[in-house]
C-alpha cells in the first residue's frame, strides 16, 4: 500500500469514526432530553402491589412516564416524570434523594414538591386506584403540582 493510499484510508477512517461518534452523541442527548409530553398520556397503567413500592427512593414506572413514591404506610403517590417547566424528563437522583431536571436545573423533593429552578410548580401527580390489589395509575387524571412554597397536602 502506497503512502498516499494509506493516508487516504486513514483519513476516511477518522472521518467515519468521528461521524459515528457524533451521531451516537446526538441520539443519546436527544433520548435524555426529549420532551415526553405525548408519552403515557390518557392510559391506565397496572403497576405493583402497594407492598412492592420501596420506602426509600422511588419506583420507576416507564409505561406511565412516572414514578411511584411511598410517602408513608398509608400514602403512595404517582408522580409524572415530565418537568412542569418545558417538559423534559426529570430523573430521581438517589444520592441527593430528590428529582433534578437536567435541562434547566429545577429540583423537586422526593414527593415532588418544588425546591428551586424555573419550574412554576412541583411535579404533577396522577390519580391512582387499587384494583385487584394492584396500584393502577390513570395518566388522564393529572393533578397539578403544588405551587412553590407549598407542600402536597
Ligand atoms: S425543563 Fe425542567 S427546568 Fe426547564
Amino acid at each position: 500500500m502506497s503512502d498516499l493510499s494509506r493516508r487516504s484510508f486513514l483519513s476516511a477512517a477518522w472521518k467515519v469514526g468521528f461521524g459515528l461518534l457524533a451521531a451516537a452523541g446526538v441520539v443519546t442527548t436527544w433520548d435524555l432530553l426529549k420532551p415526553t409530553l405525548a408519552a403515557g398520556v390518557d392510559i391506565l397503567v397496572k403497576t405493583v402491589k402497594p407492598d412492592a413500592v420501596p420506602s426509600a427512593g422511588v419506583l420507576v414506572v416507564p409505561k406511565a412516564r412516572g414514578y411511584l413514591v411511598k410517602v408513608d404506610e398509608e400514602e403512595i403517590l404517582a408522580l409524572s416524570e415530565v418537568c412542569p417547566h418545558l417538559g423534559c424528563r426529570v430523573p430521581f437522583i438517589d444520592e441527593n434523594n430528590q428529582f433534578e431536571c437536567p435541562c434547566h436545573g429545577s429540583k423537586f423533593t422526593r414527593v415532588g414538591d418544588y425546591i428551586e429552578g424555573p419550574a412554576p410548580r412541583g411535579l404533577d401527580e396522577y390519580g391512582t386506584e387499587i384494583v385487584d390489589g394492584v396500584i393502577e395509575i390513570d395518566t388522564s387524571d393529572v393533578i397539578a403540582g403544588p405551587a412553590p412554597g407549598s407542600e402536597r397536602a
